[in-house]
């Protein structure tokens, strides 16, 4: 088992990077290190999101500080090699990254130099800064669609090759690739995560669920690509970050694990369900509620659908889903119904400019 100490979280102030950080300080398994959060805030991250966190660890806490924030871009190579020269880095656990597929579509540089560029300085700066340090880790944070898009069968294994088919998955693949190869090359100590669909709270209002969630609570459209027929396979985001922080303890050095919910979902039947629960909630009338969805264009290249096959992280790791989609799907309500506070500041400024340019009315 790893002993991990000073952990550098990239993109922590994000929507899984900052569950991962409640998950560690709020006494994870195991962790009784520091966490060093490096994020650009970009539209997506948000410092609210971890503000009982910095209230709790950060500078208030004295000496006993296990937590703090550094403002800064991951492809900035002078500020990498400082934050890991200050703080004695020993582990990286890289999230930052665009995220959004749309947002690719529409605008792809952003995600070659963040996912790649931002990537690569990472690795090379850790590859600098350990020399053969054998305590080390690195983990790539990545996705499932990485692998493409599957049919009406099979699921994504280890071994599936890859087969990225929008700028946002180009852009993990080839971070994956560079991820590996520095393991491989130059004996970088790394895993590597391929993970499905998140959902939980603090997750930005671009996504489908916060974002149907939203517009169920007012009353606005809901936006379904397509036929609805897409399939997804969603992980509740705890279950998710207990992977991750499983894998950095145990997972072998040069491997890959992929991570699922094996919860594969129609978006349309997902919508269902969802309707019913924030109806129940929030005293809305159901029926009328459904009458609100709009099939709308479909996403160009849109991936029909995704399933990961994740025995290998349950047989060799141990590891399994602890919260089912009906439980998830009600605890994630709750957080939107709860904080909008939260909402209302990550939907002002550019994110509500972004919007408006590309989906008018949305
Ligand atoms: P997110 O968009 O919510 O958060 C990304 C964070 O990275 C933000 O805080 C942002 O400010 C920061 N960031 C972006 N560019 C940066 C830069 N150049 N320098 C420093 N910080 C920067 O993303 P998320 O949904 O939390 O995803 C986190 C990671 O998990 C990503 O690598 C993503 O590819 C991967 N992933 C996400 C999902 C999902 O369903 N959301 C599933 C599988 C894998
Ligand atoms: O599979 C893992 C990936 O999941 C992550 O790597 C990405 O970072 C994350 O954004 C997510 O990608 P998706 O494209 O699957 O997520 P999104 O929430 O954008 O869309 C989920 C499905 O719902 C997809 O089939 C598109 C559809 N959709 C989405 C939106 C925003 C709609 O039908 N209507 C919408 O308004």
């Amino acid at each position: 088992m790893r002993i991990l100490k000073n952990i550098l979280v990239t993109g922590g102030s994000g929507f899984i990077g900052s569950n991962f950080i409640h998950f560690l300080l709020n006494g994870a398994d195991g962790f009784e290190g520091r966490i060093i959060n490096v994020d650009a805030l970009t539209y997506a991250g948000n410092p609210l999101s971890l503000a009982d966190i910095e209230e709790q660890f950060g500078t208030a806490a004295g000496t006993a500080q296990r937590y703090c924030f550094e403002h800064g871009n991951i492809c900035d190579r002078p500020f990498i090699e400082g934050i890991f020269k200050k703080y004695d880095i020993d582990t990286v656990v890289h999230f930052a990254a665009e995220s959004h597929v749309d947002r690719s579509i529409h605008g792809p540089e952003a995600f070659v130099k963040t996912n790649v560029m931002g990537t690569f300085t990472l690795l090379d700066t850790a590859r600098d800064f350990w020399q053969s340090e054998k305590d080390a880790l690195f983990h790539h944070i990545s996705t499932d669609e990485v692998y493409g898009s599957l049919g009406d069968t099979g699921r994504f294994t280890e071994e599936t090759p890859y087969d990225p088919r929008s700028p946002y998955s180009a852009s993990k693949a080839a971070s994956d690739h560079l991820a590996m190869a520095y393991s491989h090359t130059y004996g970088l100590p790394l895993t590597l995560s391929n993970c499905s669909n998140n959902y939980g709270p603090r997750q930005f209002p671009e996504k489908l669920i916060p974002l149907s969630i939203l517009n169920i609570l007012e009353g606005k459209e809901l936006p379904v690509y397509g036929d609805g027929k897409n399939i997804r396979d969603w992980v509740y985001v705890e279950d998710h970050n207990r992977a991750v922080w499983t894998v950095m303890r145990q997972g072998k050095a040069g491997e890959k694990y992929n991570i699922g919910g094996e919860n594969e979902w129609e978006n349309i039947r997902l919508l269902y369900a969802l309707i019913g629960i924030v109806s129940r909630k929030a005293g809305l009338d159901a029926e009328k509620v459904r009458a609100s969805i709009a099939f709308v264009k479909d996403r160009p290249g849109h991936d029909r659908r995704y399933a990961i096959d994740c025995s290998k992280i349950k047989k060799e790791l141990a590891w399994k889903q602890e919260v089912n989609f009906e439980e998830g799907l009600s605890r994630t309500v709750d957080w939107y119904l709860s904080n909008s506070g939260w909402v209302n500041s990550v939907r002002s400024g550019e994110y509500r400019r972004w919007m408006e340019q590309n989906y008018g009315r949305r």
